[in-house]
Order: structure tokens, then C-alpha cells, then sequence
């Protein structure tokens, strides 16, 4: 399972990029409003610092709009990938970038039949949003391994990123259900190396070390 992660702070890519385990970024105009920064100068240097796929999100909602937007969010890099909102006019932006030879990432996505419409539409990426689930009550993992389980039934090859993921049990569920990625908050990215019996186990080893005879 390939990781992104789900911010526009420069810091935070930073120091999950030097982690050598990430391999992309996700974005979306919350995001880039936290950071605090115009957006040209963040998606640039996002994209310059990142060898992965970076998504940028259009906020137009008419499919022209959104494909104007494309247009322009291309020009920040190579590895930019589109992010559409999953509403009628982004699934027909979605299959004129497809088309055109263009990364798609749809967001928003929160039942398997509308992850179903969007790898009909041709998205390299579906983005189910499972912490936005669990937040109204309904057990956002669940629909995972249903989206899985379709995709695998036709052969789409659109990728499942579990996105809203707010704990490491997310992090483990999406990757049982066989998702291809996860795009996970940098507070997540760093609890999921953390064991408390990997830091106590870690002190006594040092301390009996210092006890060893040379
Ligand atoms: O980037 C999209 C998604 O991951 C947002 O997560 O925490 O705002 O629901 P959240």
C-alpha cells in the first residue's frame, strides 16, 4: 500500500519525505487555507519536492471550469494529478482528462456506487472519505472492501485512496481491505511508527549494552 500524505505544509512533507517511505501528496482547498500561504507558491514547491503524484484540487463546478482549472494546475509539475469533486460535472471532467491522457484523482466519494461511476469515468484515483462517515455514524471502513471487491470484479484499474483517515486503526484497516493507497494526516503519519513496548524494549537493550565487556 503506497502512503501520501494529506496536508499542504511544507514542514510536515518535509519530514514524512525524509522518512523514505512517502510517495505522494494530497491537497484540497482546506488544506492549502491552513497553510496560510498563496496557493501558487505551495503547490509549486509541493510538487518540486515530491517525486510522487501531487493532487491539486479545481473548485470550479461546471465541467468547462473545472477543465480550464486542469489546465492550469497542470503547468506546476509533471506529477500533478486533478482532484474532482465526485458531483455530475466532475465525472465529466474526469472522462475528457482521461482522455486527454490526464491523472484524475475523484474526492469526495463517500458510497461504493459513486466509486463505481467515477472508474467508469476513467479516475486513476477513487478517494473514499472514511473519518467523514464515521463522523455522521456510519462505519466509513466498511464501504472499503466493497469498493475493492468491485473494482476487482471488472478489472478497473482506478486506485483505491482511503482518504479522512483520522487514527492508525484506518491505516490498518485500509490496508487489509487491499487499498493501493492511504493519504494520512502527518499527526497519524507519526503515531503509526510509534510502540510503547518498541521504546521500552529499546532502553533496557541500551542500558544492559552499556554493561557488555568490550
Ligand atoms: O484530503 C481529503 C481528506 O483526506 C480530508 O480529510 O479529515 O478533512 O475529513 P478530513
Amino acid at each position: 500500500m503506497k502512503f501520501f500524505i494529506d496536508t499542504a505544509d511544507i514542514a510536515e512533507i518535509k519530514e514524512a519525505h525524509a522518512l523514505g517511505i512517502l510517495d505522494g501528496v494530497t491537497t484540497n482547498p482546506s488544506l492549502i487555507k491552513k497553510s496560510g500561504r498563496p496557493f501558487k507558491d505551495v503547490a509549486k514547491e509541493i510538487c518540486d519536492l515530491v517525486d510522487g503524484p501531487v493532487s491539486l484540487e479545481v473548485t470550479a463546478v461546471d465541467c468547462e471550469g473545472m477543465l480550464k482549472e486542469a489546465a492550469e494546475l497542470a503547468q506546476y509539475g509533471d506529477n500533478v494529478v486533478i482532484k474532482l469533486p465526485l458531483i455530475p460535472e466532475g465525472l465529466k471532467a474526469c472522462k475528457r482528462l482521461t482522455e486527454q491522457g490526464v491523472k484524475t484523482n475523484v474526492t469526495l466519494c463517500f458510497s461504493p456506487v459513486q466509486a463505481l461511476l467515477a472508474a467508469k469515468a476513467g479516475a486513476s484515483y477513487i478517494s473514499p472519505f472514511v473519518g467523514r462517515l464515521d463522523d455522521i455514524g456510519q462505519n466509513g471502513m466498511e464501504i472499503i472492501p466493497q469498493i475493492r471487491q468491485i473494482y476487482d470484479n471488472y478489472g478497473f484499474e482506478t486506485e483505491v485512496l482511503v482518504a479522512s483517515i483520522r487514527n492508525p486503526i484506518h491505516v490498518l484497516d485500509a490496508a487489509l481491505a487491499g487499498a493501493d493507497v492511504s493519504t494520512i494526516p502527518f499527526s497519524v503519519f507519526k503515531q503509526l511508527v510509534h510502540h510503547p513496548l518498541t521504546d521500552k524494549g529499546l532502553a533496557q537493550f541500551l542500558k544492559d549494552w552499556k554493561e557488555v565487556k568490550a
